[in-house]
């Protein structure tokens, strides 16, 4: 049966201050210029997601959207949206669009329906600002 990419768009608005606590003052405002101001600033996000698998020939599908939308809400809108986004895991605490992307990684690859594997997260912060992440190529780890 055809293994299939399944392709869906979300969105969140999130505030976050880049501040390095390995750095000095100084060094946080020459490498974060205006994403260092104190009071934060805001972005108008844009997640897209890609999952994998075996489409069911029965269904047509490879999973259900709706179910995707309920977990990605879950697991990912209802901790980002609106709130101020920083300290979101111990190994990714600045919030750079980096981090925020890994992290949105962590949070979703373990939580799909058995035989659908996520394969990208792709991550806006800005037009003219974005990430792409697939995961570590872990010898064993399905990334096909
Ligand atoms: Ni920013």
């Amino acid at each position: 049966m055809a293994r299939v990419r399944l392709g869906r768009v979300y969105h969140f608005s999130a505030a976050h201050r880049l501040h390095s606590p390995h750095l000095s003052d100084a060094e946080n405002v020459a490498l974060y210029r205006d994403c260092n101001n104190p009071g934060g600033h805001g972005h108008n996000y844009i997640l897209e997601l890609l999952v994998k698998g075996e489409m069911d020939p029965a269904l047509g599908m490879v999973m259900d959207v709706g179910e995707l939308d309920r977990i990605v809400k879950e697991r990912v809108l209802d901790r980002l949206d609106h709130q101020f986004i920083a300290h979101l895991a111990p190994e990714a605490p600045i919030s750079t669009s980096e981090s925020v992307t890994y992290v949105i990684w962590s949070w979703l690859t373990d939580t799909l329906p058995a035989g659908v594997l996520l394969h990208r997260v792709h991550l806006e912060e800005t037009r003219s600002n974005f990430v792409d992440y697939h995961g570590e190529d872990h010898p064993g780890k399905a990334s096909a």
